[in-house]
């Protein structure tokens, strides 16, 4: 499958502009023109896939305590912000594949439960875009997670995502069969992009605001952003 990406992804669903990791944020990505987003998946006490960011509930909504603590029936009564729930996993994906939109779908586990996560979201999603694998890009912090989505679903695509992007990352890269580096814009050095480029390898960055920072990342070969501010990039965010 020839590798493409939207070059403005929109981050935990609407950025800045929705209450993160929700329905109402990646309907929003889609109104505004972007054709990317990007969410993070969690297991709840039941093994129930969630979007949500922290492994705990108090940033983003109303509960209290773990996310992997807590039953589902108690998950998804909690306000997310603005009366918005938090999303099983199935909703978001099949939104996002009803709009058309690219899921870059993070798996990111509590510690502890780093294969069950992985395992229950790449089953998942290898059944929801049976018919559509361009629209779904998996990704995850957590090696593991990676390893399983290549044995479970070689056929969707998967990113290595660091915060400080290891000095062997092309060797991991390689084992995973990966199809592009996501990282952080601060800790990005030249010598890792000169190495992704001899490669071929696109590198996307988190979390870009600023469009005068897009441009200059743009000049270094960086191919890709996730942002927050989906106000200011609109306008670039349709191609
Ligand atoms: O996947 C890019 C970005 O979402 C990683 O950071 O902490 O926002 O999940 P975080
Ligand atoms: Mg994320």
């Amino acid at each position: 499958m020839p590798f493409s990406l939207p070059r403005w992804i929109a981050h935990r669903g609407g950025g800045a502009l929705a209450p993160e990791n929700t329905l109402a944020g990646i309907r929003l990505a889609a109104r505004m023109g972007f054709r990317a987003v990007e969410f993070d998946v969690m297991l709840s006490a039941e093994g129930t896939p969630v979007l949500i960011h922290d492994e705990t509930l108090e940033r983003t909504t109303n509960g209290h305590g773990l996310v992997c603590q807590t039953a589902d029936r108690e998950l998804f009564a909690l306000d997310a912000g603005n009366g918005e729930r938090i999303p099983h996993f199935v909703e978001a994906a099949g939104l996002c594949r009803d709009l058309g939109l690219l899921a870059n779908v993070e798996i990111k586990p509590a510690v502890g439960y780093e294969r069950a996560t992985a395992e229950t979201v790449v089953r998942l999603a290898a059944d929801i875009w049976r018919s559509a694998p361009e629209l779904v890009l998996l990704s995850s912090f957590v090696p593991e997670s990676l390893v399983i989505a290549r044995d479970l679903a070689p056929e969707l695509r998967r990113s290595l995502l660091f915060e400080v992007v290891p000095a062997d990352w092309h060797s991991t890269f390689l084992q995973l069969r990966a199809t592009a580096l996501h990282c952080d814009f601060v800790t990005l050095t030249d010598v890792v992009l000169v190495e992704a480029a001899a490669h071929g390898v696109p590198v996307l960055c988190y979390t870009v605001d600023a469009p005068s920072t897009a441009v200059a990342l743009l000049a270094r070969g960086v191919s890709g952003f996730f942002t927050d501010r989906l106000d200011l990039v609109a306008d670039q965010a349709r191609c």
